[in-house]
């Protein structure tokens, strides 16, 4: 197995055989052989530092009805909200101030963020904040709006397809969402310039070892600037409230494939791995994660911005909470990077 491990860090391609022993592998050994070699990757290209995003999460309103999110519309338990403008421009003057560079906005599907109030919104932090990034996570738009959204001034889009296989994507999604309207939404993203995000949650209801090799591939040949990969983490508000959560190793064993595969990818250590184990965020780091998203949020709506059960918003996993943050991240070597942490 080790040998397929250095294959993959010398930038070749395995076989699906291969890729599945290795999703399925749980010899502690070679585990730790594989998050060693993606943290030498990390290392190489990015040093010991991780870089910090602020999210903002603008509008927990969706008119979107996905199986697994607890901020889907059939939710009536919800307490909605929206930011206003001056809400997200407080939230980036708090986070300026706290070093961050990049902010990112992140949403349900709401109507009433329309294009024009986003395009004021995107052009207000632009004018603002010249030497910030602006990374959106809005969902699927036209490709007419995601254009008007890059001239006003956004840089990256974050946008998981979640699954790579048709059938298990209508699993996941009710019948109005359509795979193939996410795939070209990513193509439109990317085509128009945007540094462009997606990946999965692992283990999600259905999910077989076939679906992510499949997620595999088309990351491999997409070269997404970003991949998000998190472990799925049932809300029990949702059609999905009695399955089992994802699996800590093997999305530490996806980030560090993918690592390997796309040494300069963006890739965070994302919330629901911290949500689901104390140390979750330090593993992600350490099997090649390089990126932490630290929540901006005004405290008051963060347990209303809820997608699953105990989702994390305290402590190191908020932007007040960087000092704490920055000492986890010392105990394991690593440092904050304030810098704006574009892709190269
Ligand atoms: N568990 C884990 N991740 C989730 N997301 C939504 N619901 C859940 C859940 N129950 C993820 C999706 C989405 C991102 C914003 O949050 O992958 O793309």
């Amino acid at each position: 197995m080790k040998k397929w491990i250095d294959r993959l860090a010398q930038g070749k391609s395995l076989d699906d055989n291969i890729l599945s022993d290795l999703l399925t592998c749980n010899d502690a050994d070679i585990l730790s052989y594989l998050h060693q070699q993606a943290r030498e990757t990390s290392l190489t290209i990015f040093g010991n530092s991780v870089y910090i995003r602020g999210l903002i999460e603008v509008s927990n309103c969706c008119r979107n009805d996905c199986y697994y999110c607890g901020i889907r519309k059939s939710n009536t338990l919800v307490e909605r909200y929206r930011l206003t403008k001056e809400d997200i421009l407080d939230c980036c003057a708090t986070g300026y101030n706290l070093g961050f560079r990049t902010f990112v906005l992140q949403g349900g599907e709401d109507r009433a963020l329309s294009i024009s109030v986003l395009t004021d919104i995107v052009t207000s932090i632009r004018n603002q904040y010249p030497d910030c990034a602006i990374t959106l996570s809005l969902g699927e738009m036209s490709r007419h709006d995601y254009q008007t959204l890059y001239d006003a001034g956004a840089n990256r889009y974050l946008l998981r397809h979640e699954t790579y296989d048709e059938k298990h994507y209508s699993l996941l999604h009710p019948y109005e969402m359509s795979f193939s309207h996410r795939i070209n939404s990513l193509k439109a993203l990317r085509e128009i310039g945007f540094q462009t995000g997606t990946g999965i949650m692992v283990g999600s209801p259905g999910q077989t070892v076939e679906h992510l090799i499949q997620d595999i591939r088309f990351i491999e040949s997409f070269k997404p600037q970003m991949v998000g990969i998190g472990p799925f983490i049932p809300h029990s508000q949702t059609p999905f409230a009695s399955e089992q959560p994802g699996s800590i190793e093997q999305t530490l064993t996806l980030i560090s494939i993918f690592r390997l595969m796309l040494p300069h990818a963006l890739i965070p250590s994302t919330t629901a791995l911290a949500s689901l184990s104390k140390d979750g965020r330090e593993r992600g780091i350490l099997a090649g994660a390089n990126v932490v998203m630290p929540n901006l949020s005004p405290t008051n709506i963060r347990k209303n911005y809820s997608l699953y059960n105990n989702k994390a918003s305290l402590g190191a996993e908020s932007a007040e909470g960087l000092k704490l943050l920055k000492d986890q991240l010392q105990r394991i070597d690593y440092t904050i990077s304030y810098s704006r942490g574009d892709f190269h």
